[in-house]
């Protein structure tokens, strides 16, 4: 296998549960190294691409390799080389935390070796805030997750499947999830991420696939995807923000008194703060949109089927 081969290929992947189609003609490609966002609403397929990717479940048709190699027939193989975190852990009740993190640290390694560093276990331990010495039945949601995580991540691995690993983790805990993937990208590790905010996956990815009802339908690069994003801008000023009125990329402009609110394309963000710069700006806020914004914004009309209303498609009011 060469090594730029892709790390993950899918082509025309088809998944069936009897009526629901939960994967429809899917394609995916994750190259050596790669942080790869894996975004897409509730019920859009993320988990069932996992599970073939770990060889869980057998596809109906399409292609899925991983290092070149068919995750059903050569799981044991390929599980050598990836670990994956769910977003809702299980764990041995009976077992401490620490217990729980060894087994699957020894469960990974290669055969006759203790091959996992203990320093990056515990430097994970510390930095998750994790107390390893207590039974993980003891544990909460957030703690089951850190598990999952500081296992996965001290593995000497290739390859990170993560599904929506930090679902359980409060803010702090998503910061120090931010610096331990950019660590494993460093060390040349390849993940991917699912999650249904974007802004989740934003910082951290090198590309962005959004899947929709079983299909991607947008993958690229964030610059390449800021088309498609739009940031809602509340903003006081000392001099009205009028001005702003009217521009291609300023949309739903509402000003009332010094308030103004309105949305800005993704690539045009800096113009508009250099305008806003020169009013005076008393207090703002900027929102990302939501995944479910920015769904509806561009396929609002295939989501509403048939017979579309001309309501679906966005306007300028
Ligand atoms: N074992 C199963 N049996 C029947 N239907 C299933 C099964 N697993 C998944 N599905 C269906 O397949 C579709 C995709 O589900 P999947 O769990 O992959 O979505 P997801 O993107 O992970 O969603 P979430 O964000 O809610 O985790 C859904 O319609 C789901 O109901
Ligand atoms: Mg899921």
């Amino acid at each position: 296998m060469s090594e730029n081969a892709p790390v993950i290929y899918a082509q025309d992947l088809v998944k069936e549960f009897g009526p629901v189609r939960a994967l429809d003609n899917l394609n995916l490609n994750i190259a050596p190294g790669e942080v790869h966002g894996y975004l897409g609403p509730n019920g859009a397929g993320k988990s069932t691409t996992m599970r073939v990717l770990l060889g869980l479940l057998r596809p109906d048709s399409g292609v899925i390799q991983l290092f070149g190699r068919d995750p059903w027939k050569d799981a044991v193989a390929l599980h050598r080389r990836l670990a994956y975190v769910p977003g809702d852990v299980e764990l041995w009740p009976n077992l401490t935390g620490g217990e729980v993190i060894d087994m699957f640290l020894r469960l990974r390694a290669n055969e006759g070796e203790t091959n996992f560093s203990t320093k990056r276990r515990d430097d994970l331990i510390e930095r998750f805030d994790l107390d390893p010495r207590k039974k993980t039945r003891t544990y909460s949601k957030g703690n089951r997750q850190k598990v999952a995580l500081i296992s996965a991540l001290a593995a000497d691995v290739d390859l990170l499947l993560l599904d929506e690993p930090t679902a359980g983790l409060d803010p702090l805990m998503e910061v120090v999830f931010q610096e331990v993937i950019k660590e494993a990208k460093a060390q040349g590790k390849s993940v991917l991420l699912s999650s249904h905010i974007l802004a989740q996956v934003e910082a951290l990815s090198d590309r962005i696939s959004i899947i929709r009802a079983g299909h991607i339908v947008e993958s690229g690069t964030l610059s390449e995807l800021r088309h498609m994003t739009r940031t809602t801008i509340e903003v006081e000023t000392e001099k009205s923000a009028q001005q702003l009125q009217g521009l291609s990329f300023v949309h739903d402009f509402h000003a009332e008194g010094e308030r103004t609110v309105f949305e800005v394309d993704g690539d045009h963000i800096r113009e508009v703060m250099d305008s806003l710069a020169g009013l005076g700006i008393r207090s703002i806020v900027a929102h990302p949109p939501t995944l479910e914004q920015l769904l509806m914004r561009h396929y609002g009309d295939d989501l509403s089927g048939r017979g579309v209303s001309s309501s679906t498609t966005k306007k300028v009011s």
